[in-house]
């Protein structure tokens, strides 16, 4: 027993330890770790309803002292806690991936002092403390447990609580600037006039918000500029240079080529880019060469 705990100890370190790892930027493993990364969907739901089954037994416990339910309490925690290792890896391949943002990082960290609080509650268990403390210290397992399922369900669905009512509405009325402009007039810029309904079209799905690939939020200049794990995205006024540009160029079967699925980028709309990167970063959309003019968007409102 004592020797199982200390590997399981060990265990907790690595994995610690490995959610330091940077991610890859290198294109070849993504595939394989995004493969792998699919069933961490289908693992967390195990140490969730194993954990629940756990939290029941004890509750049963409560209710019926005379039943001796140590070893079912003992059992259900340390499934939780090996399904959760399942659940934790998958995952960490995901992060290594590399196609996640930043909010990966806090939901990593609360998975894994969740399997931390399960061992600490398993040691406890065979110390064999009174019940009502093994209660309280379910509760904090459970707390832990929702917190880090919560911040999975952001990454995954967004945040619940931002649709709650009083925030829908909160946000409806906040006044969105610069809506308000005489019809003839036209303060948009290059960027959000023409630029960005064609990411919208193209490569949105996969470089926006909770589904950065590689890091890559592509819904503003700055973002874009910004770029992902590889860096910058776009060079200002040197198109052929960015690794935006060059990933649209690819051959359409390269693994690398931008959008990696169809619709692809037309010929017109990528020399529109090259033309956006060289001179038409922070310009206004009447600056937008002639030949471009199909692609600024009627303003809407
Ligand atoms: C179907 C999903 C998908 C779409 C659509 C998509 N991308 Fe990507 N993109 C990815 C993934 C996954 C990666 C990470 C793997 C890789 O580097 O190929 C990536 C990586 C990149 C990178 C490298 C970022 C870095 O820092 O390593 C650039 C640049 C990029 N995409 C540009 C684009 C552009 C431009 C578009 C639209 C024209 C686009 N992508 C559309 C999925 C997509």
């Amino acid at each position: 027993m004592k020797i199982l705990r200390e590997a399981k100890l060990c265990l907790l370190v690595v994995l610690g330890a490995a959610t330091q790892l940077v991610p890859f930027s290198s294109d070849g493993p993504v595939k394989w770790l995004l493969f792998v990364g699919e069933f961490h969907p289908l693992f967390v739901h195990f140490p969730l309803g194993l954990w629940a089954a756990t939290v029941l037994i004890l509750w049963v416990g409560f209710r019926s002292p005379a039943l001796v339910i140590e070893p079912w309490l003992r059992g259900g925690t340390v499934a939780s806690f090996w399904s959760g290792i399942l659940a934790f890896l998958t995952g960490l391949v995901l992060y290594l991936s590399g196609t996640y943002g930043d909010e990966i990082l806090l939901h990593m960290y609360a998975a894994w002092v969740f399997l931390l609080s399960l061992f600490i509650f398993e040691y406890v268990l065979e110390k064999g403390v009174g019940m009502k403390k093994m209660g309280w210290l379910a509760l904090a397992v459970s707390g832990v447990l929702g917190y880090a399922g919560h911040l999975g369900g952001v990454i995954t669905h967004g945040d619940f609580l931002e649709s709650l009512p009083w925030e829908v509405q909160a946000a409806v009325e906040t006044p969105v600037k610069g809506t308000v402009l005489p019809e003839h007039e036209d303060s948009r810029s290059v960027f959000e006039a023409a630029v960005y309904p064609i990411l919208d079209d193209k490569c949105l799905l996969c470089h926006a918000d909770r589904r950065a690939r590689a890091g890559l939020t592509m819904t503003t200049e700055s973002a874009i500029l910004k770029g992902g794990v590889s860096g910058a995205a776009i060079l200002a006024g040197e198109a052929e240079a960015s690794m935006m540009i060059q990933r649209i160029q690819l051959p359409e079967e390269d693994p690398l080529h931008m959008p990696m699925t169809e619709p692809f980028v037309t010929p017109d709309e990528e020399a529109f880019l090259i033309w956006w990167i060289n001179e038409g970063l922070n310009k206004k959309v009447y600056e937008i060469p002639v030949q471009f003019a199909s692609f600024i968007e009627p303003m809407t409102e």
